[in-house]
């Protein structure tokens, strides 16, 4: 039997949570339909899943999320009028929406963590590796660099077992991630031998913290049962992955690039003016009303 790592062509990502963090906004909009200039966040997602090379994506929603549904699917009056206004740009940026991946929906019935979520996606994954992005934090790399999730996807398909991205953060925020120690093993790859979920900074292993990104092997479904309920209660992915780690390696990746957790108020703004200072069309004028300002 091929004992070899198995192409990664699935992801999944947790977008149920009810972002308690951006309330009243998130009361009735979904904090992954946040815009980024003119895009909501949860379309930057899918956009890195799909230049990874994924042609699968099930997002996991729950009952006051189904905007995210509509986003990604055709609302045929609007094509009509836009065509028959001639406005193809517009047309053009709406296909291309629509036809970026498969992307499929399930329903997490009630909050249970992150663990929870990720169990919802057991049917949809079946005896594959794939990836876990989670819906409301985008992360940019340098344009020389491959996306997080393919960086992921490399390490797991070339060394087997699963994967997490890393950035290292400092002592004042160890307590807010899963953190990862492990030994080194290529550039920037660590082979993981500790896994803590929110640990204080005394009892951390490294500064090495956990960043929105997974890249899973259908192990952890058995693992998720497994494992009960952890910090706050809740089931936590962190638990059942330090739990898989004793069957299968589980390695790490520091990448180069920024993190932007809009489910954050101060880093949702920041990134709305990062991303609005980049584009072509409104660059330089919130440039100067930037520097007017200041
Ligand atoms: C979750 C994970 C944590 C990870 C973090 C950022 O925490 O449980 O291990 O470091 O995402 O990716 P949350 O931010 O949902 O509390």
């Amino acid at each position: 039997m091929d004992q070899s790592p198995k192409r990664v062509r699935k992801a999944v990502i947790p977008a149920a949570g009810f972002g308690t963090r951006f309330l009243p906004i998130s009361k009735a909009v979904p904090k992954e339909m946040l815009p980024l200039v003119d895009k909501p966040v949860i379309q930057y997602v899918v956009q890195e899943a799909v230049d990874s090379g994924i042609t699968d994506i099930l997002l996991i929603i729950s009952r006051n999320k189904r905007a995210i549904e509509e986003h990604f699917h055709p609302i045929v009056e609007l094509e009509a009028e836009l065509d028959a206004k001639g406005r193809t740009e517009e047309l053009e940026q709406l296909r291309r929406l629509q036809s970026m991946a498969r992307i499929h929906f399930v329903w997490q019935p009630k909050m249970g963590g992150l663990g929870d979520a990720v169990r919802f996606s057991r049917t949809f994954v079946g005896d594959e590796p794939f990836a876990v992005l989670l819906g409301d934090t985008v992360v940019t790399t340098p344009e020389e660099s491959k996306p997080v999730t393919r960086q992921l996807m490399d390490v797991v398909e070339s060394r087997g077992g699963f994967a997490v991205a890393l950035q290292e953060v400092s002592d004042d925020k160890v307590s807010r991630y899963g953190i990862l120690g492990g030994t080194e093993v290529a550039p920037g790859v660590f082979l993981a031998d500790q896994f803590v979920e929110k640990p204080q900074p005394r009892d951390a292993p490294s500064r090495l913290a956990v960043s929105a990104r997974y890249v899973l092997s259908p192990g952890i479904f058995e693992s998720l049962e497994e494992v009960g309920p952890g910090k706050g209660g809740e089931l936590q992915l962190t638990d059942a992955m330090r739990a898989l780690m004793a069957k299968e390696p589980l390695h790490g990746v520091r990448y180069d690039g920024k993190r932007h957790d809009v489910g954050n108020k101060l880093d949702f703004i920041k990134a709305n003016v990062e991303f609005g200072l980049a584009r072509e069309d409104i660059g330089g004028a919130l440039k100067e009303w930037l520097k007017s300002l200041i």
